[in-house]
């Protein structure tokens, strides 16, 4: 049986941090493409005030696997829009559920938001599968809102209430 748990970033994870979003795959679904540098990254993270941005470390069995993001975190209106990136040597391997679970859980339950939202490229096709899991909605899309090797793309919106129940 595998422990998941989340945990506050320490110094230690920002090369891991960097070496994740600099993945291929990640970029690709990102709004900005471009790879960071540790000098790039440290600068962002003193932008992370803990209270409108707070990032998370997503473990199992206390090994670092995911980066868990929570964005525009509006205390008064109770929402936020999510994120998550799984890294590459632990793909594949059904972390994801349990990932978002904590997530929906953090929100809800100890930052007690109401709502939560995210956006996904189109062609994330695995990302749409496990939010719909979830139970999050679309509710729009942002037509030809990415612009990929040439290529637009359209940004699919989807949210999730506090009251709706999460898929076990
Ligand atoms: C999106 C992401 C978090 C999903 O995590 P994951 O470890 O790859 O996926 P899981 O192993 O948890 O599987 C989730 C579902 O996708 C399916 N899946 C996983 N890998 C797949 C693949 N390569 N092809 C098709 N389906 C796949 C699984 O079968 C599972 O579906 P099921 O429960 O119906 O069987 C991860 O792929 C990731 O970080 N990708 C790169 C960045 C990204 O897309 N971030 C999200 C931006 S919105």
């Amino acid at each position: 049986m595998n422990l998941y748990t989340m945990r506050d970033v320490t110094d230690d994870d920002h090369h891991w941090l960097v070496e994740l979003h600099n993945d291929p795959l990640v970029l690709k679904n990102l709004t900005n493409p471009t790879p960071i540098t540790l000098n790039d990254h440290m600068k962002w993270w003193g932008t992370i005030d803990g209270k409108t941005e707070i990032r998370k470390i997503f473990c199992v069995n206390g090994e670092k696997v995911g980066f868990c993001k929570f964005y525009k975190i509006d205390h008064n209106n109770l929402n936020c829009v999510l994120g998550a990136d799984i890294h590459i040597t632990h793909r594949g391997k059904g972390y994801s559920k349990p990932m978002w679970r904590l997530m929906l859980n953090f929100c809800y339950d100890t930052l007690k938001l109401k709502r939560t939202g995210l956006t996904t490229v189109e062609y994330n096709h695995i990302g749409q599968r496990v939010y719909k899991y979830l139970g999050f909605k679309v509710e729009g899309k942002l037509l030809k809102s990415l612009l990929r090797e040439g290529k637009w793309y359209d940004q699919i919106c989807m949210y999730h209430l506090s009251d709706w129940e999460i898929t076990p």
